[in-house]
């Protein structure tokens, strides 16, 4: 038999395709998310009408659907987890309908549980620009009393049954997008994060692969949820041999409470297939977050260098101080100078003053008027540290509000690194937090903020209720009030370094503090890990001291140069210290970044691994890209590796050059890298793909930075 196409929603991207059958009773059946398919390939059948009645099986088949819920008779993990005091608690939609919002290209499905008094609206959006699919729920309470959800899922995705690999990050302060690989099997494969913001051990990101799948080449699914608080994510194993992923918020006991005619929307999800690897799903991930991004004045401008003061000085600030590493900055060719903690009212170290968002008269006497002035006229940018939605007991807010903290009820509060969590939920509390913000942002001329976050939310109380969730839908409206106030401000998102992360923050933010941790080598794994599913331009990176702060070891300037240069490019260490040696380095390194940084940001990036301790990533167009090879470990070989470029044009020549201050490498020792330096190196597209660029003798923990493009 064969259907009409009436019966299937099909959306079609560049290299994905989806299909739903949406003919029956219920939520519509998964028949496809993976490759594309051509424009006109009719399903041979309805999925029931195709497969057989397996034995001690229900007598109608319940395959699996856009929302499986219990009460249709689903046995793998539902949907939905709602009751209504312990009734209604197996839920069926019957009712489908569904409509065109882009025909071809964004659906909305609405269903009905007509018994347990029940709507539910699902949005799908496959972009084909992006080959990102856009994903969420909501879910209406028509019933005549409170209904209570424990889980509802942003996205059900169907994964074929040979996937093999789930990639996934952990990681802590310091150690951020830690790679973890897990197969994929029997058992359900979970991950949840009850951190209170996206976390440094737990980001909603995940990539599945199929056997094959490399880098560069193979079937791979992505997926990321943009949110900013508690979620959960699993892959289940299905009676049919797939699997299913799951994606949402984890939701406290009481925070999915319904009242009768409320409604709970799910954050996005961001979903994509690639034929072309792990890569592929990057690129996909990096066009569809870029796509979300709100830049002032419309676009992107080129990604100033910064200067942040935290590692050169920390809490030791004073107005000469700044000035002269200002001052200092400048000379290197930094761009905008961000004045990271320790201004404000009590300051001094990190038990006092947060709260107290004003600046401290002992310490700058006129303010911070003249400096952000110093800093404009060296021709920079002026760039504030602040952590709004925080407090120490010891400050004045405290002492004035000690109940406008996050706590539960007879509870002790819970402190980290000395700070409580303000509870923006509280219009008082919220309008307080916006208006020292706004306050700040008039009185300054402030280009940038930093938004940090330093802890985790733990007993997360409001009124005597669970407020994760509240609390993170109000920090997004914190965000979105102060970009709406002032949109020509950029913000920086921080959560020491890197807790929050997500695809909802870069709604909001320009920049993300990926890691305290400066340590070159930590940082390459760091970023690779960032980069699967983040865009390079967002990634901060700077230049940090020797040996690093955070681990005690040490790099050369190059190598720290090398390894921050493909991100947005800063330098954290006081600029006064430095010898005249690293300083024309610095600068050397700046300016290649300035002229590099059209080509490093902004298009695509792919990464790779040569074997030998060698690592390289490459951004730009085929054509013409950064290609940075980092050397991490030292050598196990007598001779290197070669670097394999897969993604170079294997019709045309191309030419080699480094960029950057001249490498510290012996040009006796390799006949390459003299004709590296005399730019005189040449390699065919063909020859770099498949037998690979030759390198030089790199020492451990040095780096190649090249520029590689088509003549
Ligand atoms: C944590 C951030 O990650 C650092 O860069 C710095 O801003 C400190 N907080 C300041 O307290």
């Amino acid at each position: 038999m064969t259907t009409s196409s009436s019966d299937f929603i099909v959306l079609h991207g560049t290299a994905v395709s989806l299909v739903l059958e949406a003919d029956g009773p219920g939520a519509p059946l998964w028949r496809h998310f993976g490759a594309r398919l051509p424009d006109i390939a009719p399903a041979p059948g309805r999925l029931r009408a195709e497969r057989f009645r397996p034995t001690f099986s229900l007598d109608d088949d319940v395959p699996f659907s856009l929302f499986p819920t219990f009460g249709q008779g689903w046995f793998g993990a539902p949907a939905l987890l709602a009751h209504r005091d312990g009734r209604d608690f197996a839920q069926a939609f019957t009712p489908c309908d569904w409509h065109w919002i882009r025909p071809g290209q964004a659906v909305r499905v609405t269903l009905t549980d007509a018994v347990a008094g029940l709507t539910l609206a699902i949005d799908l959006d496959l972009d084909p620009a992006t080959d990102v699919l856009s994903t969420r729920a909501r879910l209406t309470n028509s019933g005549p009393t409170p209904l209570d959800v424990t889980w509802l899922a942003a996205m059900c995705l169907p994964l074929p049954g040979e996937a093999a690999q789930v990639r996934h990050m952990s990681g802590r302060h310091n150690g951020e997008f830690a790679l973890q690989v897990d197969p994929l099997g029997r058992g359900t494969w979970s991950r949840e994060n009850r951190r209170g913001l996206t976390s440094h051990d737990c980001p909603p990101v995940g990539v599945v692969v199929l056997p094959g799948a490399t880098e560069h080449a193979g079937p791979a699914y992505g997926a990321q949820l943009a949110w900013s608080g508690n979620h959960a994510q699993r892959i289940d194993r299905i009676d049919d041999g797939r699997f299913q992923w799951q994606m949402g918020e984890w939701l406290a006991p009481g925070e999915g409470r319904l009242p009768p005619g409320a409604t709970m929307e799910t954050p996005e999800a961001l979903a994509t297939f690639s034929p072309h690897g792990l890569n592929g799903v990057a690129a996909n991930f990096h066009a569809a977050i870029r796509a979300r991004m709100t830049w002032p004045g419309g676009s992107m401008a080129p990604r100033p260098v910064h200067l942040n003061t935290w590692e050169g000085v920390y809490f030791k600030q004073d107005p000469k101080t700044l000035a002269d590493m200002a001052t200092a900055a400048a000379a290197l060719g930094v761009e905008r100078f961000v004045v990271d903690d320790g201004w404000f009212h009590g300051r001094r170290d990190d038990r006092a003053g947060l709260g107290d968002w004003w600046v401290d008269r002992d310490v700058f006497p006129e303010g911070l008027g003249p400096l952000a002035a110093h800093v404009r006229g060296l021709g920079m940018g002026f760039a504030l540290w602040v952590e709004p939605e925080m407090v120490n007991p010891d400050s004045e807010l405290f002492r004035a509000h000690p109940d406008w903290a996050l706590q539960i009820d007879g509870r002790p509060h819970l402190t980290a690194r000395n700070q409580l969590v303000l509870d923006l939920t509280r219009p008082a509390v919220f309008e307080h937090v916006a208006g020292r913000l706004f306050a700040l942002l008039r009185e300054l001329p402030i280009d940038a903020l930093k938004w940090d976050h330093n802890r985790d939310l733990t007993a997360a109380g409001s009124a005597g209720r669970a407020a994760w969730r509240a609390q993170t839908q109000a920090a997004h409206r914190l965000f979105d009030a102060v970009r709406e106030a002032f949109p020509s401000v950029e913000i920086e998102a921080c959560a020491g370094g890197g807790g929050r992360i997500d695809a909802a923050m870069l709604r909001r933010a320009h920049r993300v503090w990926t890691s305290d941790n400066l340590d070159a080598v930590s940082r390459v794994a760091i970023q690779r890990g960032f980069l699967q599913f983040f865009p390079p331009e967002i990634m901060g990176a700077h230049i940090g001291a020797a040996p690093a702060h955070a681990t005690g070891r040490g790099q050369s300037v190059d190598f720290r140069a090398g390894v921050a240069f493909g991100g947005h490019l800063g330098v954290e260490l006081d600029p006064r210290a430095l010898t005249d040696a690293h300083r024309d380095r610095i600068a050397a390194w700046i300016a290649a970044y300035k002229a590099a940084r059209g080509t490093l940001h902004g298009g695509r990036t792919w990464l790779g691994e040569a074997g030998d301790g060698v690592v390289w990533q490459a951004q730009g167009a085929p054509d013409d890209a950064v290609v940075s090879i980092f050397r991490v470990e030292p050598t196990g070989e007598r001779w290197a590796p070669r670097v394999r470029l897969p993604f170079l044009d294997p019709a045309r020549d191309h030419r080699i050059e480094t960029l950057g201050p001249p490498p510290k490498l012996d040009p006796a020792q390799s006949p390459f890298l003299a004709d590296l330096l005399a730019g005189r190196a040449r390699i065919h597209g063909a020859w770099a793909r498949e037998i690979g660029l030759p390198l030089p003798f790199m020492k451990a923990q040095t780096a190649l930075i090249l520029r590689v493009a088509a003549l």
